[in-house]
């Protein structure tokens, strides 16, 4: 049983909801998730199921329109622009799936990007841990040009 003080992030009752003019487009209905620290997860389901969106306001780039979402002791949903914008310099590594990508690296090489000190968000001792789980995973060879978010 998994030590509920090792839980980083936790989301209860997430939503968001896109609107068009008059159209609305639920992404996310009713999420509820906690992971633990030191936990590798991986988010799998149908192109327009809603991983990016949740990703996004996980990584502080976007808000849901209700629930909760917290890190540690942060509140995301609740948290303004500017807070937001902190929390993701200074916390969250994102390698995107189309945009941002260098075309010689693979997708290891990206996430190592993330973990240089001192300008990469991750840092080394938390990357690390990712980046032996990639490397575990591919046998640390190219990926071939795969979706890497
Ligand atoms: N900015 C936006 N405005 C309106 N609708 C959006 C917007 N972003 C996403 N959506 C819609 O929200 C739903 C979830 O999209 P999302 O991009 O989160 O899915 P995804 O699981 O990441 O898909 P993919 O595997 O193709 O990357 C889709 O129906 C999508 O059309
Ligand atoms: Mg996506």
């Amino acid at each position: 049983m998994p030590d509920p003080a090792q839980i980083v992030f936790t989301a209860c009752g997430l939503t968001k909801t896109y609107r068009m003019g008059e159209v609305e487009a639920p992404a996310l209905r009713g999420v509820a998730l906690d992971i633990y620290q030191g936990e590798l997860v991986v988010l799998l389901g149908p192109s327009g199921s809603g991983k990016s969106t949740l990703l996004n306001i996980l990584g502080g780039l976007d808000s849901p329109s209700s629930g909760s979402a917290q890190w540690r002791d942060h509140d995301l949903a609740r948290a303004d622009e500017k807070a937001l914008t902190r929390y993701c310099r200074e916390h969250v590594g994102f390698v995107f799936q189309f945009c941002n990508l260098i075309s010689s690296l693979t997708v290891r090489e990206h996430v190592a990007l993330l973990c240089d000190e001192p300008t990469g968000a991750l840092g080394y001792e938390t990357g690390k841990p990712v980046l032996e789980g990639i490397a575990h995973q591919s046998g640390a060879g190219h990926d071939g040009g795969g979706n890497c978010a």
